[in-house]
């Protein structure tokens, strides 16, 4: 009875992870939708405690060491999880990540002990799940904690003497290894030589990514451990810890896929870490020698209190600033004197997907104020003042313009198209693609220079005024 209600139980709970994902997909139902999901991987849990054994050992489960690690787990998991801070996400994302790889391997480790002492006969079928489980779970532990690192700026980007020859030797060595494992049948010393070099491909596999790439590899790195947790799945039988894992390596695999084609970059081009990510300089001329245009905090309080629509474009440097509160107060200004004001939300915006929307919804900024590329491009055109707030890259005319560009491709946001343009950042340094922007310079922007919560706020106090 108790393995029907304990396979029943694990329907349920994949059921919720589906559901769950799907309302993940929009502002309004992701909370829900992460509480669904939670609440089924608590059932789970509760009924693998509860209803799991041992059915041909009949041993019980070491509860004492189970509980234990739930504790220490669940303290370590909320402590983090209420500390971060939204520009640290990504390494967030990246060391939670890892611990999942690390317990895929753990699995495959553990499993195998077991079965060393099984005697098969033909196709090993389970001992190349084993295998695959501790490979990917392998890299996707020790790449994400150098992603982690090298988002913690801990770690510098490092590409070593021959890093891609050295890889593509080490993969080919993995495979030839695995390969003589499944003809030799269970040998422990091949099986801990493999978990090795698979520790030092994840190493070397991220070690020379540019540190701004990480969000995509991370993404990668998470797909990757949805593929090892799916095989854990597999060789327990388990249906929520597989359908989890292929939940997680499908999302992971199309959200890298998505962020890809938003920067107009091939995977390859982002793993080979050809773009540039330093910060160019500071000087305030543009190619021939153009100048940009500045203006001051009360011309452009007058300017946006007598417009009659207003979009904001949200970027990097405003979840940097940690302006969202002061901007959407702001906007409430703005609306109150009959303006109308929306947010352009760009695809990649930001260092994560979604970025701005969380951002945004940190400040209880209504969701339909925010517009997405597709919708708002087309009403930039009866737009007065588009502000654009510590953005560069996704509002970059040289992704139309110029072939030569790295971001040539990339579709970005149509400001230029608006009948004035205000640009708030701290002096003329790059975005993450490390390019200059023609768009500060053409004769409808104006540069409006410093900190953005720091003039936001005095930007808003000059609003008030009149
Ligand atoms: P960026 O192009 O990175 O530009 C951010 C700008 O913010 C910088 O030019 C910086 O100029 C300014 N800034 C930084 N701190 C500031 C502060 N405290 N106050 C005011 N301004 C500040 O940002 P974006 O337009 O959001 O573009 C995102 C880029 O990241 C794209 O190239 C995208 O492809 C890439 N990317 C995104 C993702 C995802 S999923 N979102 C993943 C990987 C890569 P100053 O230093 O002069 O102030």
């Amino acid at each position: 009875m108790s393995i029907h209600i304990l396979e029943i139980s694990y329907l349920i709970a994949s059921l919720t992870f589906i559901i769950g994902l799907k309302m993940l997909s929009h502002p309004d139902s992701a909370r829900k939708g992460n509480l669904i999901a939670a609440a089924g991987m608590l059932l789970a849990i509760i009924v693998t405690l509860t209803l799991y054994q041992e059915f041909d050992s009949g041993k019980a489960l070491n509860y004492g060491l189970i509980f234990l690690g739930l504790v220490i787990g669940t303290i370590i998991g909320t402590i983090m999880a209420k500390r971060v801070q939204m520009t640290a996400m990504p390494q967030m994302v990246s060391f939670f990540n890892g611990m999942g790889g690390a317990c895929a391997a753990l699995i495959a480790i553990i499993e195998f002990q077991h079965h060393q002492h099984a005697t098969v006969t033909g196709f090993d079928g389970e001992l190349l799940v084993m295998l695959l489980g501790l490979l990917i779970g392998s890299v996707s532990f020790s790449g994400s904690l150098i992603a982690y690192g090298k988002l913690e700026g801990k770690i510098k980007d490092k590409v070593l003497p021959f890093n891609q020859a050295v890889n593509m030797i080490l993969l080919g060595t993995i495979v030839v290894l695995i390969l003589i494992q499944m003809v030799s049948g269970s040998s422990p010393v091949l099986f801990y030589v493999l978990l090795g070099l698979a520790l030092v491909y994840g190493i070397l596999f991220v070690m020379p990514i540019g540190g701004a790439d990480m969000p995509v590899v991370i993404s990668l790195l998470n797909s990757f451990t949805g593929m090892a947790a799916a095989f854990g799945g597999f060789l327990y039988g388990n249906k929520a810890m597989l359908t989890g894992g292929i939940l997680v390596g499908s999302a992971g695999t199309i959200l890298t896929i998505l962020m890809c084609n938003a920067m107009n970059r091939s995977l390859t081009n982002v793993l080979l870490g050809a773009f540039g990510g330093s910060a160019g300089g500071s000087a305030k001329t543009g190619p021939g020698d153009q100048t940009v245009r500045e203006i001051s905090i009360s011309d452009t309080a007058v300017l946006l209190s007598y417009s009659q629509s207003v979009v904001i474009v949200p970027g990097y440097g405003l979840a940097v600033a940690q302006a969202q509160h002061v901007c959407h107060e702001l906007e409430k200004l703005l609306s109150e004197k009959g303006v109308e004001v929306n947010y352009a939300i760009h695809p990649v915006a930001g260092r994560m997907p979604g970025h701005m929307n969380v951002l945004l919804a940190e400040a209880d900024v209504p969701y339909e104020r925010l517009q997405e590329m597709e919708e708002i491009n087309d009403k930039f055109a009866n737009t007065d003042v588009v502000i654009v707030i510590g953005a560069n890259d996704v509002v970059n005319p040289a992704a139309k313009n110029d072939p030569s560009s790295p971001i040539y491709g990339m579709p970005i946001l149509d400001v230029d198209q608006a009948k004035n343009v205000i640009v708030m950042k701290r002096g003329m340094a790059a975005g993450y693609a490390g390019i200059e922007n023609e768009l500060f310079f053409y004769p409808k922007t104006r540069m409006l220079f410093g900190d953005a919560k720091a003039t936001l706020q005095k930007l808003t106090a000059e609003v008030k005024e009149v």
